[in-house]
């Protein structure tokens, strides 16, 4: 009884290429308030979206081993790229339960399409992976799925560039495209894009649903750890650390990144060799 009961109060674990993944974090903050959570941004190896499989594979496994260290009881690839490429691999290997980004946003666009014609906007790697498309359309073969890989919006949304004129027509050109061929849901399939939602609504237009991963990961979240029964029921102790962060380079960067968007409170993070598990 007494093990189960702190397995409940163990932390869950969420990990992303660098800073995008606090977009995932935020949303578990907002809808599951009694769980703790152990954070790591690979910021030193970021950006995943131009790696190969193999590469984005293995620096996955080796945060995956170092959030056990951290015992947590459930694990979160915040990171589409992680997702799209590490997700099969790592269910294999971990005896936690584990869940990536890519099948609950996938899932809340097929809710969401009206005319069967959705558009997801990713970086290269999870364009190139073809995960959403096969996906979606598995699930739902009246569907159709078109990519586009958009990465000049990474190094912007980290320059803080969210709204601003150059983003405005960036986003433009990479969705001339779709708003062609008159989608009418566009997963934000990436991390970064929720952070700048507003200006990709204002060139879609109102009748374009946006789907954000995070929100859905999160409900995904919250029904696996009821059905597991690993949901903690208790908000934490006063003094208890509910949020931790851990980066692979450069915290202090991270860390100020990390209080412009969430709102619970100063956080830091902690420089760790992530080569080293
Ligand atoms: N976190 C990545 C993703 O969601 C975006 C940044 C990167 O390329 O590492 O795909």
């Amino acid at each position: 009884m007494k093990e189960k009961e702190s397995l409940c109060n163990a932390p869950i674990g969420v990990f992303d290429s660098g800073v995008g993944g606090l977009t995932v974090a935020r949303e578990i903050m907002r809808q599951l308030p009694n769980e703790r959570i152990v954070y790591f941004g690979d910021t030193a190896r970021v950006p995943y979206g131009s790696k190969s499989r193999e590469t984005v594979t293995r620096f996955s496994r080796q945060i995956v081993r170092f959030l056990q260290t951290q015992e947590v009881k459930a694990i979160v690839i915040a990171c589409n790229t992680a997702s799209a490429y590490a997700l099969d691999e790592l269910e294999q290997e971990v005896d936690i339960p584990i869940i990536g980004v890519v099948k609950p946003g996938a899932k809340a666009a097929i809710e969401a399409t009206r005319n069967g014609k959705i558009g997801v906007i990713a970086t290269e790697a999870t364009i190139g992976s073809g995960i959403y498309k096969r996906y979606i359309e598995k699930n739902d073969s009246s569907v159709s799925v078109i990519g586009k890989a958009c990465p000049l919006l990474v190094p912007l949304v980290e320059e803080g560039l969210w709204e601003d004129p150059v983003t405005d027509e960036i986003a433009r050109r990479y969705l001339a495209e779709l708003i062609d061929i008159d989608i009418d849901t566009l997963i934000l399939g990436c991390t970064h894009y929720p952070m700048i939602r507003t200006a990709v609504g204002r060139i879609m237009g109102d009748a374009v649903t946006l789907v954000n991963p995070a929100y859905e990961t999160t409900r995904e979240l919250k029904e696996l750890l009821e059905k597991e029964g690993l949901e903690s029921d208790k908000r934490p102790e006063l003094g208890t650390e509910l949020y931790r962060f851990f980066v692979s380079d450069a915290a202090e960067k991270f860390q100020k990144f990390a209080n412009s968007i969430i709102p619970y409170g100063i956080l830091s993070a902690k420089a760790i060799h992530i080569e080293e598990y």
